[in-house]
């Protein structure tokens, strides 16, 4: 089932997520229907407070990102409970997005290379590296369960520039191509 995706400006994506057990009530239902309504709005990522659960969980699909034969050909993974503990490597501008931002891109410096805990949806624990592309979509997820967005990277004069379309977004002043919740409509 394709979710509502909650827009830039609701409470829910400024909570930090809470830590979730095995037995959370249709966990695998919940997880298909994130990767269902994250397709749906060809995103690469999404993270559970962006369809209003506010808890530590998010899919990734990194791999169409990635060409065909490349070495690294990316992750289709889901991550809970997860813990980034070592970020290393050069800082690197891209360009990033977000569904619950649509519409507004910026480029965001992150560092090249993770080191994360987590479990994966059958609760095997799991702790991996990864690095470029791959690395900084988790980095992108793994901020909203700790409440905060790509925006919140970027230089104040920035994000200031921005406020008025973000107040669009928020009443649902925006073209859409999926379903979404605006908080202020
Ligand atoms: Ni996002």
């Amino acid at each position: 089932m394709v979710l509502p995706i909650v827009a830039y400006g609701d409470p829910v994506l400024r909570k930090k997520g809470v830590e979730i057990a095995k037995d959370y009530p249709n966990l695998q239902q919940l997880i298909d229907d994130m990767f269902e309504t994250m397709e749906r709005a060809k995103g690469v990522g999404l993270a559970a407070p962006q369809v209003n659960k506010s808890i530590r969980l998010f899919v990734i699909d990194s791999t169409r990102m990635y060409d065909e034969g490349e070495e690294n050909e990316g992750i289709r993974e889901v991550f809970i409970n997860a813990k980034i503990i070592d970020e290393t490597g050069d800082e690197w501008g891209y360009e990033e997005g977000c569904l619950s931002i649509p519409t507004i891109r910026e480029d965001v410096y992150r560092e090249e290379d993770i080191v994360i805990q987590y479990y994966d949806r059958e609760f095997n624990f799991r702790e991996k590296k990864f690095t470029g592309l791959t690395a900084r979509v988790i980095q992108h997820e793994y901020d909203h369960i700790e409440g905060i967005l790509f925006i919140d990277h970027l230089k104040p004069l920035k994000k200031s520039l921005l406020k008025g379309r973000l107040d669009n977004i928020s009443k649902g002043k925006v073209s859409v191509e999926y379903k979404m919740k605006f908080p202020k409509v």
